[in-house]
C-alpha cells in the first residue's frame, strides 16, 4: 500500500495541501515552524482519526476555522482506495471508498502507519501501556480476529470490575472469570506467537543500528507458571479491596535488556532512538513478510540526535522495509540519498507544501 494522493485542509497552519507522494521515499524539508510535523499529523489523522500531538482536536483544527479534512488515495496492489476524514470539535466523519464508516479501525486496516519522532524514547521510558500498544499494533495487523478478542476481553474486564465494586456475590464474579480466562488465553497466545516472529527481525535490526542484540522478556500479566483461573479466585479478596482486577493481559509488559541490564538504563539518547526505530521497523518488515502488506513509516526530524553515519544507516534500513517513507528535516542537505534511489522532495514554507525537483534540493551521492 502507498499513498498516491494526499489532500489536507485546515490542519494547523497548512494551506490546502495537495501532493502526490512518491511510492518509496518522500523528504519533507523546511524551517522550524513551517508545518512539517503538521503534514505528518495530517497523514496520521488519515490512519487513526487522531493527532499524535494532542487529544484536543481543536488544537489541530486551523485557528478561526471549525473543521479539518484530510483525503488520501491509496494504491494497494492493483486496487485504489479513497480514505477521507473530517473532524470538527463535535463530530468525526470517516469515509472509505465513498461510504460512511463508524469505526476508526477501518482506516487503520487500510493504512498501517508507524511514526518515529524525537519524543520516541517514551516507548521505553514510560509505563507499560505504551509497550502494550506497540505489541497490539502488530498483533492487530497480523491476526485479524485479534481486535474482536481484545474488545471482548476489555468488556468482560469492565464488567468484572464493576461487579467487584458493587460487592456482588463470589458466584456472580466467577461467571465473569470464566469468560475472562478464555479471552485472556487467546490474547496471550496471539501476543506470544507474534513476538516469536518479530524477535529475530528485531535482533537483526538492533545489531545493524546499535551493534547489540536485546533480550526480551514478555510478561503476560500474571505469573508465568500459574493458572489464571486459580489466581483470579485466590486474589478475589484483594481485587474486591482495590475495586479492580490485578491479573490478566491488561497488565502485560515487555522488558528489553542488553547484557542483563534494562535498555533504558544502558542506552544513550541516540542509541535509544535507534533501538526504538529498530523495534518499529521490525514490526513493519514482519508485516510485509507475514501479510505482504506495505506500511507507511514517518520519521519526524530524522537528523535530531543522529550523526551522519547513523542517519545513513537508518535510511538504509528504512528503505529495506519496502514501506512508503516520509522523512522530515530542517534542511534537505542533512540526509544523503543514494543516487539510484527514487524519491520526491517537498519543501514546506509557512504552511505551503510544494514539490521540488530533487536536483534543486539535495546532494546526491554515489
Ligand atoms: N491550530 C492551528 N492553527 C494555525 N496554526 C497553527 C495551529 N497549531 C499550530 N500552528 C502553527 O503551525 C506552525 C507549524 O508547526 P509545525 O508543523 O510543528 O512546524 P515544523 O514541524 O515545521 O517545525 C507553527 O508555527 C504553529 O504555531
Ligand atoms: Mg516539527
Amino acid at each position: 500500500m502507498s499513498i498516491i494522493l494526499l489532500r489536507a485542509n485546515q490542519v494547523r497552519n497548512l494551506k490546502g495541501v495537495d501532493i502526490e507522494p512518491h511510492a518509496q521515499l518522500n523528504i519533507i524539508f523546511g524551517e522550524n515552524a513551517s508545518g512539517k510535523t503538521s503534514l505528518l499529523e495530517a497523514i496520521h489523522l488519515l490512519s487513526t482519526a487522531k493527532s499524535f500531538r494532542t487529544h484536543r482536536i481543536q488544537h489541530v483544527i486551523q485557528h478561526e476555522t471549525d473543521k479539518l479534512t484530510v483525503f488520501g488515495r491509496l494504491q494497494t496492489g492493483p486496487h485504489t482506495h479513497q480514505l477521507g476524514i473530517e473532524r470538527s470539535r463535535r463530530k468525526t466523519e470517516i469515509r472509505v471508498d465513498g461510504q460512511g464508516v463508524n469505526q476508526t479501525s477501518v482506516l487503520t486496516r487500510h493504512l498501517p502507519l508507524q511514526l518515529i519522532t524525537p519524543q520516541v524514547s517514551s516507548l521505553l521510558e514510560q509505563g507499560p501501556k505504551m509497550r502494550r500498544r506497540f505489541l497490539d499494533w502488530g498483533v492487530f495487523h497480523v491476526k485479524h480476529d485479534y481486535l474482536a478478542n481484545w474488545r471482548a476481553f476489555h468488556r468482560v474486564l469492565q464488567q468484572r470490575n464493576a461487579a467487584l465494586r458493587q460487592h456482588q456475590a463470589n458466584s456472580q464474579i466467577a461467571v465473569w472469570d470464566r469468560a475472562l480466562v478464555e479471552s485472556a488465553t487467546s490474547i496471550t497466545r496471539s501476543r506470544e506467537a507474534y513476538l516469536s516472529g518479530l524477535m529475530p527481525i528485531l535482533q537483526d535490526y538492533s545489531e545493524t543500528l546499535i551493534g547489540q542484540q536485546p533480550e526480551l522478556s514478555f510478561q503476560q500479566g500474571w505469573p508465568q507458571d500459574e493458572n489464571l483461573a486459580n489466581l483470579l479466585a485466590a486474589s478475589l479478596p484483594r481485587d474486591r479491596d482495590r475495586g479492580h482486577t490485578q491479573y490478566g493481559p491488561h497488565r502485560a509488559e515487555l522488558v528489553f535488556k542488553f547484557n542483563g541490564i534494562p535498555a533504558q538504563e544502558v542506552l544513550s539518547r541516540g542509541q535509544t532512538k535507534l533501538f526504538i526505530s529498530a523495534m518499529q521497523l521490525a514490526q513493519v518488515s514482519h508485516l510485509a513478510r507475514e501479510q505482504g502488506l506495505r506500511c507507511v513509516i514517518m520519521v519526524d526530524d530524522l537528523a535530531a540526535e543522529l550523526d551522519n553515519r547513523k542517519r545513513a544507516a537508518l535510511l538504509d534500513l528504512l528503505l529495506s522495509t519496502q514501506a512508503q517513507i516520509f522523512i522530515t528535516l530542517t534542511e534537505a542537505s542533512l540526509l544523503d540519498i543514494p543516487r539510484e534511489q527514487g524519491h520526491k522532495m517537498f519543501h514546506v514554507e509557512q504552511g505551503e507544501v510544494e514539490e521540488r525537483l530533487p536536483s534543486q534540493a539535495v546532494v546526491l551521492i554515489d
